[in-house]
């Protein structure tokens, strides 16, 4: 029998999850509640959905290699936010149009069907790039009818042009799809339809060199357009920014920015960009409202030509995970953002107690160790001195009251030297800090700001060390986390 392309790369990408499954799981920096690649490389989240009562979230996957190639869209489904399962492959690229990569989108939902779109990635041997954005249409959820290009280059652009976002307004649809300018300055495309095949380009939403985001990078990647509380939030990972102060600190960003988006006109006035998160290892955040009006957030926790091929778990066959599903609101005019209430339902047991009063010390909290874990610290006192939490000797959280400097440190998994990231804060009330064997997520102060990063602490090591200068007091929960497939 003679099989199609398709069928031919779904059959050695199942061969390669077979092949490498046992190296793969003895992995000790494999995560008990994070989505991973069952083999591979992923990255960023796309088509995140709930679709007729199940959460999709489609990923950005490599199955052959831990390095990036010709995307497939790998696919898990979940009916709660918490166990997932993966599914079936959604998208290989076996078609003219794709044939480099099945590259970034998002899904919608039409006339019970569930629509994806996607960036068809073509280059040819001189590495000259072309892109189309295509639609591929299920009636089940699981298999795609591939429907080809419906939006071809528009002019104005260079075919660093992708990515594409749908939404629906006002009984239209909308997408927004990340680009680069014919001079070369990051920007986010704006498209119209009436029926999601016929669509017309609007114009530039943002960038393009437009304040005030003049002089903002060379490409916008993953846009998003979404409102929240009644205000418009623009979300995209711009690339080509410099360090500014302890701003921008990743080799490319992720962040948003609030304004006003008038779909008559297709007209979106905005402000400044602000960074969604202030770790190492956040890029390429994709939402979706969910059917309780949740605005919900995934993100790629890695950021693309950051020391990527220095994980160790590259030795294991697989490279990067998702963020937890995190729930968006505005407080204040900043996005904040919280773990989403069912990863309650992670919890094993009852929590593990303790009110702590620290002066110049360096403890251990009884049974406050762990490699899957929950810590939430509340009423947290900071006298003038500071405080740290040090996570498996490979991740320190440090607070300085004195600046209001709050820090992640970890051992960089390059060079083992320590490397930080950091922001101010007016206070430090609250903390919750999710750790998974190799990743830590930090909520500070009820998500008013993020710190995400992968970490390797000796695989043994399921340390938590509290330390503080001066004194410093706190209320502290701690739960051990189950699986989450
Ligand atoms: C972001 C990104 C997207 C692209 C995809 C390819 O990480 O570069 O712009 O569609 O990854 O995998």
């Amino acid at each position: 029998m003679i099989l199609s392309r398709d069928q031919q790369l779904r059959r050695k990408a199942y061969e390669e999850i077979e092949l490498n499954k046992d190296i793969v799981e003895q992995d000790p920096y494999r995560l008990k509640y994070h989505l991973m690649p069952p083999v591979g490389l992923l990255n960023d989240p796309n088509g995140f959905i709930q679709w007729d009562g199940n959460y999709h979230l489609f990923y950005q996957w490599m199955p052959f290699k831990t390095g990036h190639g010709a995307k497939f869209w790998g696919h898990y489904v979940s009916k709660d936010l918490v166990t997932w399962k993966h599914e079936e492959i959604a998208l290989t690229p076996s078609e003219w149009f794709e044939k480099n990569g099945c590259y970034s989108g998002s899904a919608i939902g039409h006339n019970d069907e569930l629509h994806l779109f996607y960036t068809g990635n073509v280059k040819d041997k001189e590495g000259n790039r072309e892109t189309y954005q295509c639609l591929a249409v299920s009636g089940d959820g699981v298999n795609f009818d591939k429907k080809g290009p419906v939006i071809e280059l528009p002019v104005g652009y260079t075919s660093h042009f992708r990515d594409p976002k749908v939404w629906e307004q006002d009984g239209r649809y909308f997408m927004v799809v990340g680009a680069q300018t014919s001079d070369l300055k990051g920007a986010v495309a704006l498209f119209a339809s009436e029926d999601l095949i016929d669509w017309e380009h609007l114009g530039m939403l943002a960038g393009g060199g437009k304040p005030p985001l003049n002089d903002f990078g060379y490409m916008f990647e993953c846009p998003d357009l979404f409102s929240l509380d009644e205000t418009d939030v623009l979300v995209f990972s711009p690339q080509g920014l410099k360090p500014e102060g302890m701003e921008y600190q990743n080799v490319y960003q992720s962040g948003y920015v609030i304004g006003t988006f008038e779909p008559v006109s297709g007209v979106f006035m905005h402000g400044e960009f602000e960074e969604l998160d202030r770790g190492f290892d956040f890029y390429a955040p994709q939402t979706t409202e969910d059917e309780q009006g949740r605005r919900i957030l995934f993100a790629w926790m890695s950021v693309p030509d950051q020391n990527e091929q220095d994980h160790p778990t590259i030795g294991h066959k697989w490279l990067h995970n998702m963020t937890i599903p995190r729930e968006l609101r505005l407080t204040g005019g900043k996005v904040v953002q919280l773990p989403v209430q069912e990863l309650e339902s992670l919890r094993l047991g009852e929590a593990i107690e303790h009110k702590v009063v620290l002066n110049y010390e360096n403890v251990k909290l009884k049974e406050v160790s762990g490699k899957a874990v929950e810590l939430l610290l509340d009423n947290i006192q900071v006298s003038e001195g500071w405080f740290s939490i040090t996570i498996g000797g490979a991740a320190r959280i440090v607070y300085s009251k004195k600046q209001n400097l709050f820090s992640l440190e970890r051992k960089s998994y390059v060079d083992g030297t320590v490397e930080k990231r950091q922001c101010y804060l007016d206070d430090l009330n609250s903390l919750r800090i999710f750790i998974d064997t190799s990743s830590i997520e930090v909520f500070i102060n009820n998500g008013e700001e993020t710190f995400t990063a992968r970490f390797y602490p000796v695989p043994d090591d399921e340390s938590i060390q509290f330390e503080s200068l001066r004194n410093t007091s706190f209320n502290i929960k701690k739960w051990n986390l189950g699986n989450i497939i």
